[in-house]
């Protein structure tokens, strides 16, 4: 099959080649659109039949974006027509079994997918592009949480730019950090959250020259490899884009769901909805977009495509100079200045954050106290 992918590329190719296999084949060069994985590692092509010069290619997948079709029949029609297809159709279904997540065979990079056993909900937090604040967003969303009742632990996935140890203040995390005798990493504590960072284990390998399937078998070990205590929320932190990295994590474990970060600029607000979509081609609920650094970069781009992609609006957190200075020196804005704007509005964020999760918002009985999150087994 091999042969039939390099006859393909010279352009000469007999109608002989086209078979299931040579046809699935050259679908692992077909990006999804606007994403850097292919429609075969993503597990999309649930059918391919072939008959005389004649494909047809049935795929699986969600896609709110009314572009998307269009844009697969043109990538896997000039795919496919060098190996000899006079006709190519192609066919979008829900993906497979309504509900059920993902079909689990031995062939199926999604059959080893573990739920954590101690961790009620685990919630990625993305972004389509850095520096727009999604791990100090990520932070004091979860130390939020945390104020408000919630047991808390934050994963830091970003191997490429791992800051939640500067943020938290832990600074000789790779020194201090401990594996049980089952060689599973025990969490540093930091004002009150377990903490596990790739920033702890980084070392002198450089992680830009690690290569896809390398970093995918770092994110799933890493991923599964904590002890961590009991947990209703692990928040994690993905590094920004559509990478390795979220399909690894997604695969490895049960998503509960996942918030987007994002910035005024219309250029993060577009990445921003590529992040959305590749979350919802993995089947992980997006629970909803914050916009964050609100103010000088402008306003309202966040909420405009919540309504746009049909996704909660969690919240605009402003910009205020003093956050950096918090996030360097390792004192969350949360905890040093909770009743300030932008600590309210992560505190804001946190409770739209925890809602989709079955927690409850109400009043106290008591008007003299703050009304609180309640868990769901207590109503
Ligand atoms: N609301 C805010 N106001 C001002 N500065 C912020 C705000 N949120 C984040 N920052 C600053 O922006 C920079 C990038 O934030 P960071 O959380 O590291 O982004 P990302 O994880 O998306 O790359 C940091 O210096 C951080 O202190
Ligand atoms: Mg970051």
């Amino acid at each position: 099959m091999g042969s039939a992918t390099r006859a393909a590329d010279d352009g000469n190719v007999e109608a002989g080649h086209l078979t299931d296999a040579t046809i699935r084949e050259t679908l692992r060069g077909v990006h999804y659109p606007g994403l850097t994985r292919d429609l075969v590692s993503f597990g999309m092509v649930k059918h391919v039949a072939v008959c005389d010069g004649r494909v047809k290619v049935r795929l699986g997948l969600r896609t709110e974006d009314a572009t998307i079709p269009s844009k697969l029949q043109a990538a896997v029609e000039n795919a496919l027509r060098p190996l000899g297809a006079t006709s190519v159709a192609i066919e979008i279904v829900p993906p497979d079994g309504g509900g059920v997540p993902f079909r689990r065979t031995a062939a199926d990079p999604w059959a080893d997918q573990v739920r954590l056993a101690s961790v009620r909900h685990t919630v990625a937090v993305g972004a389509g592009k850095g520096g727009v604040g999604k791990s100090t967003v990520a932070a004091n969303v979860a130390l939020a949480l945390a104020r408000e009742g919630l047991r808390v632990g934050l994963l830091d996935a970003d191997i490429y730019g791992p800051s939640l140890p500067i943020l938290l203040g832990i600074e000789d995390g790779a020194a201090r950090v401990r594996m049980t005798p089952e060689k599973l990493i025990l969490p540093l504590e930091s004002h009150g959250l377990p903490l596990v960072s790739f920033g702890f284990f980084l070392g002198e390998q450089s992680p830009a020259i690690w290569r896809g399937p390398m970093v995918s078998k770092a994110v799933k070990q890493f991923a599964r490899g904590v002890a961590w205590p009991d947990l209703d929320v692990l928040v994690v932190d993905l590094p920004p884009g559509t990478g390795d990295i979220p399909l690894s994590l997604a695969q490895a474990v049960a998503l509960s769901g996942a918030v987007v970060v994002s910035q005024p600029p219309r250029v993060a607000s577009a990445e921003a909805r590529k992040a959305i979509d590749m979350f919802r081609t993995l089947e992980v609920p997006v629970l909803g977009i914050v916009e964050n650094m609100t103010g000088p970069f402008g306003a309202g781009t966040g909420r405009t495509l919540s309504h746009d992609v049909g996704v909660p609006f969690l919240g605009a957190i402003p910009f205020d100079p003093e956050v950096v200075r918090e996030c360097d020196l390792g004192t969350p804005t949360v905890v040093v200045r909770p009743e300030s704007e932008v600590g309210r509005a992560f505190g804001a964020v946190a409770r739209g954050f925890a809602e989709p999760l079955g927690w409850r918002y109400e009043p106290a009985a008591d008007l003299s106290l703050s009304p609180a999150l309640h868990r769901p087994e207590e109503r």
